[in-house]
């Protein structure tokens, strides 16, 4: 199947971009699930109104009184009420909105950027490689995947953890291996005593894993050490370069491509991304890391 760029736009077209950009609305937290020691699951739900529509793929700017703003993707099903975001403690902005309660406001603005192709892939196999933390921009467009599972041939599921302990939605990767439609494949880079599974880093299960490279997407996210080797995993398997999508995190300001924050060349990553064909983003992946 050629992935003509009329269905690539499709996309993207139904990315809902916010009235007025720079204006954050007003979100309150309705629950708050803590995932691991540093990592909570935030549902976001409008103080008036319902909220926008998004494509999976794309993130937010949420607002901590006082303290900042910071770009978070989507990590919950477009179907939800809620906008659901997790978000790992890393610093003052992060730590603060990690730290929220049931009932606390925010300001939010959004959604921003490019979806995956979910649309352009169906009909292909799908090949979800992860690691870490990012597998919640990606848990949308399994949602959809798995909602959807007649539009899409062979779809295998590859995500790596540091080790069990740090293993982000470990109860609903145990549901998905429940399946027998879906290729799960999860490793630990260190196991400990109780650790039965795989062994290694996540671009290794690639070898393993059964897709048509020639009808096959591929969809990367993880730090970018870990999506380079995917990648060349990838490409050794016969996967072309303009069917594997990575996406790309870049500090961000504004996130409507003004104030060039995120700007490489003529790409500016809040809007030509956060989700990129490979082969148009090989030399920004080449580029100083954050
Ligand atoms: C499009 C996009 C989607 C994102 N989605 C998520 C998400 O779903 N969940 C989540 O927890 N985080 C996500 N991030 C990263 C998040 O925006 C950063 O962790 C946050 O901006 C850090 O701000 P801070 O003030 O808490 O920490 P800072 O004090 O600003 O930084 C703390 C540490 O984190 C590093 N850092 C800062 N920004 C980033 C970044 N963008 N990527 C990686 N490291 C960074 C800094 O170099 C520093 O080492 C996303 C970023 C982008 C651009
Ligand atoms: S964040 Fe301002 S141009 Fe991208």
């Amino acid at each position: 199947m050629s992935m003509a760029s009329a269905e690539m736009a499709a996309d993207t077209a139904a990315a809902a971009t916010p009235a007025d950009p720079f204006v954050p609305q007003l979100y309150r937290v309705d629950r708050s699930t803590r995932d691991l020691a540093d990592t909570v699951t935030l549902e976001f739900v409008p103080l008036s109104g319902e909220r926008p529509p998004f494509t999976p793929g794309q993130f937010n700017m949420l607002y901590a009184f006082g303290v900042g703003e910071v770009a978070i993707s989507m990590s919950g099903d477009c179907t939800a009420r809620a906008f659901v975001h997790t978000v790992r403690d890393v610093g003052a902005v992060s730590g603060a909105i990690a730290r929220l309660v049931s009932g606390a406001v925010v300001g939010l603005r959004g959604p921003f950027g490019t979806g995956w192709p979910l649309k352009s892939a169906e009909g292909s196999d799908i090949v979800i490689v992860t690691g870490g933390l990012g597998l919640a921009p990606l848990r949308p467009a399994i949602y959809h995947v798995l909602a959807n599972r007649q539009r899409y041939g062979r779809v295998a599921i590859l995500f790596g953890s540091r080790n069990p302990t740090d293993m982000l939605y470990r109860e609903e990767l145990a549901q998905w291996r429940q399946r027998l439609d879906i290729d799960i494949a999860v490793t630990v880079d260190h196991a400990d005593a109780d650790w039965r599974g795989n062994v290694g880093v996540v671009p290794a299960l690639i070898p393993r894993t059964a897709f048509d490279p020639h009808d096959a997407v591929a969809m990367i996210c993880g730090p970018e050490m870990m999506m380079r080797f995917a990648v060349n995993a990838l490409r050794d398997a016969g996967l072309p370069a303009e069917r594997i999508y990575v996406s790309m995190e870049r500090n961000m300001k504004c996130a409507i491509g003004l104030c060039g924050h995120c700007q490489f060349g003529p790409t500016f990553v809040c809007k030509d991304g956060p989700v990129m064909r490979f082969d148009r983003v090989a030399d920004i992946f080449s580029g100083r890391e954050i």
